[in-house]
């Protein structure tokens, strides 16, 4: 590395993402403001990450925002009751908060299945008022994967995640965009866009190993900061994520199992 980039990498303010195995993969934290594809197939914990992402943000006292596009977000929660650092008195006070994007979309009258470039603003520009009025500082849309399903062409797939990451970034929001491919999938995004335009990409996968399926997790991907391009073993535990490095040579260390 340039000692001109190096000094950059270093000066960059960090979000603690409070998943102690991803700050330290990345030297400290994602760089504040980055836009994050987090990328891998069904049951990989992408959803898992992205939640405890943002309940370590409200504890922190940054104002989280989880956007559901699929699930519905009281079922979400069902999945962050059982931790232990989560308080239901977050979610009360407006410091963790979910929304669904449908609602958002009948709210603006979108509803076509086919989103023009005008709509693609429309929502931009709904996203970054909530982000204002909430003070938001950590965002999660779950998933980019069916917004950009409504953007159709290339074109306004590239609009929609390079707006929505200038406007975010500006306003010093880290974000998380989930990304759904298949298993087979040789490529991090669907669309073949989102992984080039976002400042980060995070891959989480299946790997068999002696008969288990264990998740996997690797950052291939992340301006701004030094990280391991190394491969982990992602275990989900009732204390969150915990991710553990996948030794060579078929041995896995303490990965619970
Ligand atoms: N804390 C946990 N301990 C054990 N299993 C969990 C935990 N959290 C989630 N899971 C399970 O892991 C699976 C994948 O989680 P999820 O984050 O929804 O994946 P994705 O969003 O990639 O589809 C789900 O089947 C879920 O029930
Ligand atoms: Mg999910």
């Amino acid at each position: 590395m340039a000692p001109r980039e190096r000094d950059e990498a270093e000066e960059r303010e960090r979000c603690i993402t409070g998943i102690d195995g991803l700050d330290n993969i990345l030297n400290g934290g994602i760089p504040r403001g980055n836009t994050v594809l987090i990328t891998g197939s069904v049951g990989t914990g992408k959803t898992s990450l992205c939640l405890e992402f943002l309940v370590h943000g409200a504890i922190a006292g940054e104002n989280s925002l989880y956007v559901s596009v699929t699930e519905n977000s009281d079922k979400l929660l069902t999945n962050i009751i059982p931790y232990d650092f989560f308080d239901r008195k977050l979610i009360k006070e407006g410091r963790l908060v979910f929304i669904d994007l449908p609602v958002i979309y009948d709210k603006l009258g979108l509803e076509k299945l086919e989103f023009e470039f005008e709509e693609v603003n429309i929502l931009i520009t709904a996203i970054g008022n909530i982000v204002d009025e909430l003070k938001i500082k950590r965002l999660v849309i779950d998933s980019i994967t069916s917004v950009c399903y409504r953007l159709k062409t290339q074109e306004n797939i590239r609009d929609f995640i390079l707006k929505l990451g200038a406007m975010l970034s500006s306003r010093g929001c880290t974000s998380l965009l989930v990304s759904e491919i298949s298993p087979a999938e040789e490529r991090y995004s669907h669309y073949g866009v989102e992984e080039a335009i976002a400042d980060g990409v995070v891959v989480t996968g299946n790997l068999e190993r002696r008969g288990d399926l264990l998740r996997t997790l690797q950052v291939v991907k992340m301006r701004g900061t030094m990280h391991s391009r190394a491969k982990y073993v992602l275990d989900l535990t009732a204390v969150g994520v915990l991710l553990v490095p996948l030794l060579k040579g078929g041995s896995v260390a303490s990965a619970g199992g």
